[in-house]
């Protein structure tokens, strides 16, 4: 079951089918594609989480806030556990910061947030490839190309670019039940100089899931909920850090209230009409970093 956003927009999914995917894929570590998981030790722990519980108590402190509000807090918690939403919640309000901290001792192509919709195991494709999608797959023919080069400026010949992407309607296949599984998603191998092209469909903006705690929170704190439409990408090659990005689409009404905080100005595309019909295409050049 989806949920659809009276406003005339889309959720990505209803809440309790992302929250238990999300919680499931993060569970098994396949979630982040950044290599993480290491030991942190004790002085570290003190120090984070310290920082981390004293921002709280400086927020109840500050605001007076009442034992009424501290168990409803209580209660939200509870609440975010039990729909599995703690990967969305995570992914929308605190992922951009570790991505910020990350990329201030990495170069090459500019990255974003994985987000918690990446799912394993899609259509293994070669360059150039169409998506797996439906017959009548709505929405605006996208094509994306481009190069992947490491920063000396060679080309990466079979690097990988993972893709994954909402519909025209704001769902993610794997995560609401409209789109079949594995539509719109796919990991697509560049040519022996490193280019890619890759046809799929405009994707449209998409709000969270507005029916679990994190989308409940944000209504009643008055944010806006919305993503602006984006194509996801991991890009990889042997011996290189992975990018984990996003792209994103000139003139998108979101792009300045990403719910997520994901955009960059260096990620959005400009999409050109190719003549073929309404298709339009953006050529997007990757350069990743050796290890
Ligand atoms: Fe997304």
């Amino acid at each position: 079951m989806t949920t659809t956003d009276p406003r005339s927009g889309s959720a990505a999914s209803d809440a309790a089918t992302a929250g238990s995917h999300a919680t499931e894929s993060a569970r098994l570590g396949r979630s982040n594609q950044r290599g993480g998981g290491s030991a942190v030790d004790q002085a570290r722990t003190a120090k984070v989480i310290g920082a981390a519980l004293e921002g709280i108590r400086a927020a109840i402190r500050d605001n007076k806030v009442t034992y009424d509000e501290f168990d409803a807090f209580k209660r939200w918690l509870i609440e975010v556990s039990d729909t599995g939403e703690w990967p969305l919640f995570l992914d929308v309000y605190l992922e951009f910061e570790v991505e910020r901290v990350a990329a201030e001792t990495q170069d090459g192509s500019t990255g974003t947030i994985l987000g918690p919709f990446w799912l394993d195991g899609q259509a293994q494709l070669d360059s150039p490839a169409t998506l797996p999608m439906r017959d009548d797959e709505p929405g605006t023919p996208l094509i994306l190309a481009g190069q992947v080069r490491g920063t000396d400026g060679k080309p990466l010949a079979g690097a990988k670019v993972d893709i994954w992407h909402t519909d025209d309607e704001g769902y993610y296949s794997g995560f609401a039940s409209k789109p079949p599984a594995g539509n719109l998603r796919g990991v697509v191998t560049a040519n022996s100089d490193g280019r890619y092209e890759i046809h799929s469909r405009k994707p449209a903006p998409y709000t969270i899931p507005l029916d679990g705690p994190t989308g409940k929170m944000t209504e009643t704190a008055g944010w806006s909920p919305w993503r602006p439409g984006h194509l996801h990408l991991l890009v990889s090659a042997p011996g290189h850090r992975t990018i984990t990005t996003q792209l994103f689409f000139i003139g998108d009404r979101y792009l300045d209230s990403d719910v997520a905080s994901a955009t960059k100005p260096e990620l959005i595309l400009d999409p050109q009409p190719t003549g073929n019909g309404d298709e339009v295409r953006s050529d997007y050049d990757f350069v990743i970093e050796s290890e």
